[in-house]
């Protein structure tokens, strides 16, 4: 089931990252613009998921495997993580684009799974504090304009028992990656609304979060997260 919040969807500042420039701060995207340029990836988005399960779905595996209970999944897409969720989770799924919704409403379809989706701003939740017994997000807090304010949303709206897991990408380890990366960070920030080259531990750091494991794999490229809340 999908529906949209009573509550507005506001706008935030962009997020300077302390290493490197952040491709936003040109000229920041609004949450309606991030809404928008999905809708027009969307079906692309869910064409390709396959490509995006082969890159990362050992990871997506990994970190949100264990997870119990409510499980809200933040910026959930096209429904990528759903699959690695156990089949005893109780999934509540929210993004900010009916579009990428459609597709995760046709993901718990084809998986023969139940969850209620619903059309929602990370940076603003609209559930009560400790509402989760744990908290995914995957591949995200670079297309949020304000990353602090969503991380710390998935912080009020956890248990104080429960855990949050993210999947985050962000600057290569191998330079020439690298380098690439930073060569289409504007572009790929224009087209997408994402930071290619955020730096997922600052962005968990400034959030003062605390974090009980971390990895990284995919040559530098994926940094995944176990936080538990305060
Ligand atoms: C790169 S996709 C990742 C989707 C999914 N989590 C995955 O791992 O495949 C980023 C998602 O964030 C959503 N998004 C961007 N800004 C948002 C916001 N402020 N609130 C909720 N969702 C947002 C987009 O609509 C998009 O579905």
């Amino acid at each position: 089931m999908t529906s949209t919040p009573s509550s507005d969807l506001t706008e935030h500042s962009s997020h300077e990252t302390a290493t490197g420039r952040d491709p936003a701060s040109n000229r920041p995207m609004s949450v309606e613009e991030i809404q928008a340029s999905y809708a027009e990836y969307a079906d692309l988005m869910h064409r390709f998921e396959w490509v995006d399960r082969l890159l990362t779905g050992r990871y997506r595996r990994r970190r949100f495997g264990d997870v119990t209970g409510r499980v809200l999944d933040v910026a959930c897409g096209t429904g990528t993580n759903f699959r690695y969720l156990p089949t005893t989770a109780d999934i509540v799924g929210i993004d900010i684009s009916p579009e990428m919704l459609a597709k995760a409403e046709r993901q718990l379809d084809d998986l023969g799974r139940d969850g209620r989706l619903e059309r929602m701003d990370a940076q603003d939740l609209a559930f009560e504090d400790d509402r989760f017994d744990a908290v995914v997000s995957a591949l995200s807090t670079c297309t949020f304009p304000d990353p602090v304010a969503a991380l710390r949303e998935m912080e009020r709206v956890c248990k104080p028992d429960g855990t949050i897991r993210l999947v985050e990408h962000g600057r290569s380890d191998v330079g020439p990656i690298a380098r690439y990366q930073e060569w289409r960070s504007d572009a790929h920030y224009e087209q997408a609304g994402c930071r290619w080259t955020q730096e997922p531990r600052e962005v968990v750091a400034e959030a003062g979060l605390s974090v009980t494991d971390t990895r990284t794999g995919l040559l530098g490229i994926v940094t995944t997260f176990e936080i538990e809340p305060r």
